[in-house]
This record gives structure tokens, C-alpha cells and sequence, in this order.
């Protein structure tokens, strides 16, 4: 059993990746095998529509992203964590998620993987479950089977991820039920 956990902040260290470290504990914690994948590490460009990809398994896009198909098609679970933009997911992360074109062109091959989100923005309401929404409409597209946090929809944060406790809870309970469903579908 594999949950990768993508962080789609172009910033290292910031509160992304924080949460994503946690994250990957939690994984950890449930026996889990975790996978961390960093958008501030990889360079990943836009797709460009050329629909190459609806031909042969392929996107003749060279950068970083041969390793992210494999790594998302090897999981059983996907966790993926955005800073707000302007109310919605990264350009970092929205270039990965139109990218992953070629996996659905190609079997649906994200289909019934388990997945949760978390978004972290400055401002307590500054977009975060708008930005999750973002992130559901990408896995429901996918075809995956989406879990919130037991409560709501996902791991809400304030910026400094450090301080909000109540948000780290809810990434924590989140990522708590990608292992369970996970687990209950092996
Ligand atoms: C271009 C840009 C747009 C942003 N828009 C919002 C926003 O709409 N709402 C919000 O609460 N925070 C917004 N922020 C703040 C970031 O979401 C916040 O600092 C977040 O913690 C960054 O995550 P990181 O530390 O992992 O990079 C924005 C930041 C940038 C750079």
C-alpha cells in the first residue's frame, strides 16, 4: 500500500511542506508506505494541448513529470496540498493536474484511488475550501474516490501552519481517513 503526498507550493519549506511532512508521519503512523513529491523541487510546464497523449502513452513535454506518472499510477492513495492562489490551487499545481491528461487518456488509470486534500492560505477565509474544491473537481475528473476529514472537506489551514492547531487537526484526520479507505479497499 502507497499514499504519495504532493506538495504543490513553489516555496521550500513553507507551510506546504510542512504539511506534507506531517502528513507523511501520519501514513507512516497507519503502516502505510508514504511518497513525498514537492512542486518547489520539480520543473513541470504547462500542457500545451498538442493531444499527443491521446495517441500513445506519452507527452513529448520534456521535464519532470515522467517521474510523477509513475509515482501517482503506483499509489493507492493521493494527498494533495495547495497554497490559496487568488482562491484557487498554484499555477505549479494546476500545470501537474492538466498534465495528468495522459492518464486518463490512457485507461483511466487514476480510477478509485483514494484521495484528500488541504489548501493553506494567509487569511483564516481566504479561499481554502474553494481551493479544495479545485482539488476534488481534478480527482472526481480522475474518477477517484474522494474522502474529507470526517467532518468537512479536507485540511483547512491558516499561514503560520505552525500556530493553527485546529487546522493541522484537520489535515491530520484527513490524511487518518485516505489510510482507513485505503486499507478497507486492499
Ligand atoms: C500569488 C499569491 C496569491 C495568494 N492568494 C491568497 C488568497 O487568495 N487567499 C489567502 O488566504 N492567501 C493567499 N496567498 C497566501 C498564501 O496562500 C499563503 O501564504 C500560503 O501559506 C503559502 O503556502 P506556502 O507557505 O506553502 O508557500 C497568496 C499568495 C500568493 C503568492
Amino acid at each position: 500500500m502507497k499514499v504519495v503526498v504532493i506538495s504543490g507550493s513553489p516555496r521550500k519549506n513553507g507551510n506546504c511542506e510542512k504539511m506534507a511532512r506531517d502528513s507523511l508521519e501520519e501514513i507512516s503512523k497507519n503502516g502505510i508506505e508514504g511518497v513525498f513529491v514537492s512542486l518547489a523541487e520539480l520543473n513541470i510546464l504547462p500542457c500545451n494541448a498538442c493531444e499527443q497523449c491521446s495517441k500513445e502513452k506519452k507527452c513529448p513535454i520534456d521535464d519532470d513529470m515522467e517521474g510523477v506518472y509513475e509515482v501517482l499510477e503506483s499509489a493507492d492513495g493521493i494527498v494533495i496540498i495547495s497554497p490559496v492562489y487568488f482562491g484557487g490551487v498554484s499555477s505549479q499545481l494546476k500545470a501537474l493536474f492538466d498534465r495528468t491528461l495522459l492518464l486518463r487518456k490512457n485507461g483511466l488509470l487514476l480510477k478509485n484511488k483514494v484521495g484528500g486534500a488541504g489548501a493553506v492560505g494567509r487569511s483564516r477565509n481566504g479561499g481554502q475550501e474553494l481551493t479544495i474544491q479545485g482539488i476534488h473537481a481534478w480527482m472526481h475528473i480522475h474518477g477517484m474516490v474522494i474522502v474529507g476529514d470526517d467532518n468537512h472537506f479536507g485540511a483547512t489551514v491558516q499561514h503560520p501552519y505552525e500556530e493553527d492547531e485546529f487546522g493541522r487537526q484537520t489535515l491530520i484526520r484527513m490524511v487518518r481517513k485516505v489510510c482507513e479507505v485505503v486499507k478497507a479497499k486492499s
